[in-house]
């Protein structure tokens, strides 16, 4: 297992015995629910039993407008603590939980935000004159060094609202910033910075599955590597890939590179497709282990106890800023 995020927040309360029946957690997170005025926003990369039980099931553009608009004063927030992170900064009033304050993310955690704010004294002290970009799979800290906040789902838009007088200083994803370098045809400045997820497929195994089933066609996420996108009829974020099997009317088959729970959404919206996911090369499930810290139980609990939540931090009132600026 990867070791523990350094959010330097409190530990999360131990996960609940694992016996306990899905259904009778079911029934308990939708009492808890009533009771303490929640609302349940879940990322497509839960598992399929919290994606069903969800209010909202979406991926990070869709959870974090979402937020904005619901009318209960609690959310919880099943996902990892960039997107919690997100949603209480939008909603500064509103109290948001994270079933556990250790689902965190590799990628956030390749860019800590004082490394950030050296490289950007340094490009400023060699007369570089640039614009940061931030993937929103970032801290708050880094989020309130940047100048513009993307999504899988929105980031070539955003990209070319920065003005062409600035180069472009794209954090913390190297793939997602190269396959935009490519779309868009702006050059830019990459955080060395990866997902421990999207970068472990398997280009071997890619190839064996296309000789296998050789019409069906590959969708890919751009957190992959540009060995996986270049073998890829389609390359977008979760919620584009939604949109994509729902054009083909009849029966396909895809092969899926991105986190391995995302097949429980295709196969619930779009069950006349056959879905196969793309292996990676040291374990052949790609369930991302953050996302996995969230589960039923822990739902359950932090209705329960109110905790763990998030809290507003500093960093908070600029990160907010950004958002703002990129999202709405
Ligand atoms: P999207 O939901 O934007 O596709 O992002 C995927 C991801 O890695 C979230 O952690
Ligand atoms: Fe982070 Fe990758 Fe997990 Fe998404 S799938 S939360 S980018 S580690």
């Amino acid at each position: 297992m990867p070791s523990a995020p350094s959010l330097g927040l409190p530990l999360a309360s131990p996960p609940a015995l694992s016996d306990e029946d899905p259904l009778d957690l079911c029934h308990e997170i939708d009492e808890l629910r009533k009771k303490q005025d929640a609302t349940i926003l879940a990322h497509y990369y839960q598992e399929g039993e919290i994606q069903e039980l969800a209010d909202v099931a979406g991926d990070s553009l869709d959870l974090a407008r979402a937020a904005t608009r619901v009318s209960t004063s609690t959310i919880v927030f099943c996902g990892v603590h960039f997107m919690a992170e997100t949603a209480k900064i939008l909603n500064p009033q509103k109290r948001v939980l994270l079933p556990d304050l250790l689902a965190g993310c590799s990628l956030a955690e390749s860019c800590p935000a004082p490394k950030l704010a050296e490289m950007q004294v340094r490009l400023r002290a060699e007369g570089r004159k640039f614009q940061t970009v931030t993937y929103i799979n970032s801290s708050a800290a880094v989020k309130a060094l940047c100048d513009w906040v993307v999504t899988s789902g929105n980031a070539e838009q955003i990209i070319r609202r920065v003005p062409d007088e600035f180069e472009i200083l794209f954090v913390p994803d190297q793939h997602l910033g190269g396959y935009l370098q490519e779309a868009t045809g702006r050059k830019m400045i990459l955080w060395p910075g990866s997902c421990m997820v999207h970068e472990v497929f398997s280009v071997g195994d890619l190839l064996k599955l296309k000789r296998k089933l050789p019409q069906a066609l590959t969708i890919a996420h751009p957190e992959c590597p540009a060995n996986i996108r270049e073998h890829s009829d389609f390359i977008g974020g979760t919620q584009a890939m939604l949109r994509y099997v729902e054009k083909f009317a009849e029966p396909r088959d895809f092969l899926v590179a991105t986190e391995a729970n995302m097949l429980w959404q295709l196969q619930h919206k779009h069950p006349q497709h056959r879905y196969h996911p793309v292996p990676g090369v040291t374990c052949a499930c790609n369930k991302c282990p953050h996302m996995a810290k969230n589960t039923l139980a822990k739902v359950r609990d932090c209705l329960r106890d109110g905790r763990p939540e998030i809290t507003w931090q500093p960093s908070f009132d600029k990160a907010r800023e950004a958002l703002l600026r990129s999202f709405f």
